[in-house]
């Protein structure tokens, strides 16, 4: 089905199913501990090995040499791969280094060998006996030491100019320019990556933990250099994602090696402190806005400009993307600039581009509106814009920011906020508020699916969507119970699985709005092959109650398929509405935070958000995503980074103890708001994605809050407790 024209009234707009607030339909599968994740299949085959994966001890340089005859000669070893035996090897697209590194070393813990064995300790235990000798090169591991040689931007992505935005800002009444940080980050997902790898013959089946399967099929196909029908990919459950899952890595590669050398099936979990060097990362960046208004706060030229560091290949951290689109103001410049560094590789954390840009650019919005004495609620409302800033004949789809941030601003009761900072005590806190608007793109693609009704009047479901923890299985059951007329205990859910029919996969908060109409375009099928069955006129047939009426007829939906099982397949393809229309994602952020008036100590009290993302096609598994997104935004603002070893080149805290994340006890009140905003220009099913919409913003309205409680302003994230203490006010 193509999907170029806006949508009209059809039978998803009755939300019987869509739209209702229902349970997942996973959950008891995993509250049991029945879901099987990707190193859970070994009752799938018989006699599975184990690897260990073996990572680099060095950034950069080469093996000399490597022995494993000790390790070969170890209890239980069945194999040792390293580059030199593994064979000749391609490279997926979508990889930066190579995913089995040797003799050259590309970055830290890039995985040079597996050692495979009967039981786990055996591998590991093996796998300490490999001996190493490195020739080590120097290389580039300090953003701010590579930022001056970058002057140009990347070939594929050229600055941004309206207007002009030196002659505008030159001429603005009222300046603002600052440069901020954010740090490298860790996805840390709690399940880590893992797959199990099983050969009969020619055919490979890999049981991995993947958000994409299609990129992962094909990219390892690409890499072992066999055609993509040899492999069968499956991945039904996957424990977080957050995009450090969209890509094939190591432990899919390896245990595919590992079973093809022994002949056994072999399973492969990256151990934790090798996830944050042997994976991806979200890189770091240096931004710098620059703010020129008006007296009474009209912008009049905005700047902002973002670098960060890969390596050769990786990707650009489009930090400026929000920027382009969220004010107005008739001079405007963005641009990128990309060092190359020799770090492990950045790509795609939660929201690539809005999340560390939004970081940033609020910080500066609030410094603005400090700066002209406007509140900052007021200040970001005055500057509002209903079209792209940079083409005026190109409306937003939807555009509910002013509605996100009054509704915000009253619900939390913002008027209360003291506008001069440090003046809030509660004890020993310095209390203070802080908000930030919420932004994130609204991306689509195209998306298949099959779906087959059977003579038991159940509708089973099959494409290659994942569920990442965010709910699919649900809002996929809920989309086929609307289309078909059943309730959602008639639906079966089948995904993850390189058989199916190939969707858009979970990323860039793409997946919830493009798998469901993926659906709804197969339904649409579907619905015609049971009139037709039926011999009823497919223009004039509903579909409700278990039953297919039209024209005064009525008989039971199971009867179509009486004499057999009816399956069809459609996908979504979307046309020119996104390059007609902005399509973007909108939200307010309020937060209340306490300071320790002597440690310098930040304890988030409240949190609200405001979100107009389209239709919510599920207010339960949507808030569920939202508040994940606000705690990650929490862990942005106050804990996490990846600490660099600049003389080295690696990530020092590469285990869950050295990198914080939030606990239970660093959250606090959530609330969500979804304002109405059924979007048509968007998809058949009017939703947006949602997922990522809730990190966006939320850091910097947590830094803004920190800044009314104390008066210090931080601009390099996270905000720990050192950034704070020499600033805190006196004789508290
Ligand atoms: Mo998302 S960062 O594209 O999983």
């Amino acid at each position: 089905m193509k999907f170029d024209t806006p949508a009209q009234n059809n039978p998803v707009d009755q939300l019987k199913v869509v739209g209702q607030p229902r349970d997942r339909i996973d959950g008891p599968l995993k509250t049991t501990g029945t879901a099987m994740y990707a190193y859970e299949w070994h009752d799938e085959v018989e006699n599975v090995a184990y690897g260990c994966v073996i990572g680099a001890g060095i950034a950069k340089g080469r093996i000399v040499s490597m022995n494993t005859q000790a390790a070969l000669a170890a209890p239980g070893v069945l194999a040792v791969i390293t580059a030199e035996n593994a064979g000749k090897l391609g490279k997926g697209e979508r990889n930066a280094a190579t995913l089995l590194g040797g003799p050259a070393i590309e970055h830290y813990h890039q995985a040079i060998g597996l050692v495979v064995a009967g039981t786990f300790e055996e591998a590991c235990a093996a796998a300490a006996l490999v001996e190493v000798q490195y020739q080590s090169e120097g290389g580039d591991w300090d953003l701010a030491d590579k930022k001056p040689t970058v002057t140009e931007p990347p070939e594929d992505s050229p600055d941004k100019k309206v207007g002009n935005f030196n002659g505008a800002f030159e001429a603005a009444e009222v300046k603002f320019d600052a440069t901020y940080t954010t740090p490298d980050q860790s996805h840390m997902a709690m399940e880590p990556h893992a797959s199990m790898a099983d050969w009969q013959g020619e055919k490979l089946t890999l049981w991995t933990s993947n958000q994409m399967i299609h990129w992962c099929h094909t990219d390892l196909a690409k890499t072992l250099n066999i055609p993509e029908e040899n492999i069968h990919v499956r991945s039904p459950y996957i424990g977080g994602g957050f995009g450090g899952k969209l890509f094939l890595r190591s432990d899919a590669l390896l245990a595919a090696l590992g079973a093809r050398a022994t002949k056994r099936p072999v399973k492969v979990m990256l151990a934790r402190p090798l996830i944050p060097n042997n994976t991806t990362h979200r890189p770091a960046t240096i931004q710098r806005v620059r703010l020129g208004a008006d007296a009474r706060g009209h912008i009049s030229a905005i700047a902002h400009e973002s670098w960060n560091g890969n390596l050769p290949g990786g990707p650009t951290e489009t930090a400026t993307n929000q920027s382009e689109f969220l004010y107005a103001g008739a001079n405007r410049l963005t641009g990128l600039r990309l060092a190359e560094l020799d770090l492990p590789e950045g790509n795609a954390m939660r929201a690539p581009g809005e999340a560390p840009g939004m970081m940033v650019l609020e910080i500066a919005m609030d410094e603005m509106a400090e700066k002209l004495d406007i509140d900052p609620v007021e200040f970001r409302i005055l500057n509002d814009t209903q079209v792209d800033p940079a083409d005026p004949t190109r409306p937003f789809s939807r555009r509910q920011l002013v509605e996100c941030l009054r509704t915000g601003a009253e619900r939390f009761g913002w008027q209360a906020r003291q506008a001069k900072p440090a003046q809030v005590r509660d004890g020993q806190w310095l209390v203070g508020m802080g908000m930030a608007a919420g932004f994130r793109n609204n991306l689509v693609a195209t998306s298949g699916a099959r779906v087959q009704l059977d003579a038991g009047g159940v509708i089973t479901v099959e494409t290659d969507m994942t569920d990442i923890g965010t709910g699919s299985y649900t809002i996929i059951a809920q989309t086929a119970a609307e289309m078909m007329g059943v309730p959602l205990e008639k639906v079966v859910v089948k995904l993850g699985d390189s058989t199916f029919p190939v969707s858009a996969g979970s990323g860039g908060q793409w997946g919830a709005n493009t798998s469901t109409s993926g659906v709804y375009a197969a339904c649409v099928k579907l619905r015609e092959a049971v009139a037709n069955r039926l011999g009823l006129d497919a223009a004039r047939t509903e579909f409700a109650d278990g039953q297919v009426k039209a024209g005064g007829r009525s008989l039971p939906l199971a009867d179509a398929a009486a004499n057999g099982v009816i399956c069809v397949e459609d996908s979504i393809e979307f046309g020119d509405l996104a390059e007609k229309y902005q399509q973007s994602t909108f939200a307010g952020h309020f937060v209340e935070v306490g300071v320790d008036c002597a440690t310098g100590e930040v304890r988030v009290r409240r949190m609200l958000a405001v979100c107009a993302a389209g239709r919510i096609l599920n207010p339960k598994t949507a808030r569920s995503q939202v508040i994940g997104a606000m705690t990650m935004g929490l862990g942005a603002a106050l804990m996490e980074e990846l600490a660099v070893d600049t003389r080295r080149g690696l990530f020092v805290n590469h285990d869950m103890a050295g990198y914080e994340v939030p606990v239970h006890a660093d959250v606090p009140e959530q609330e969500v708001i979804f304002l109405e905003d059924t979007d048509p220009i968007s998809s058949p099913m009017k939703a947006k994605g949602v997922g990522e919409l809730g990190i966006c913003g939320v850091s910097a309205a947590i830094a803004n809050a920190i800044y009314n409680a104390t008066g210090v302003r931080v601009r390099d994230y996270p905000i720990t407790l050192d950034k704070l203490l020499n600033g805190l006010p006196d004789g508290v």
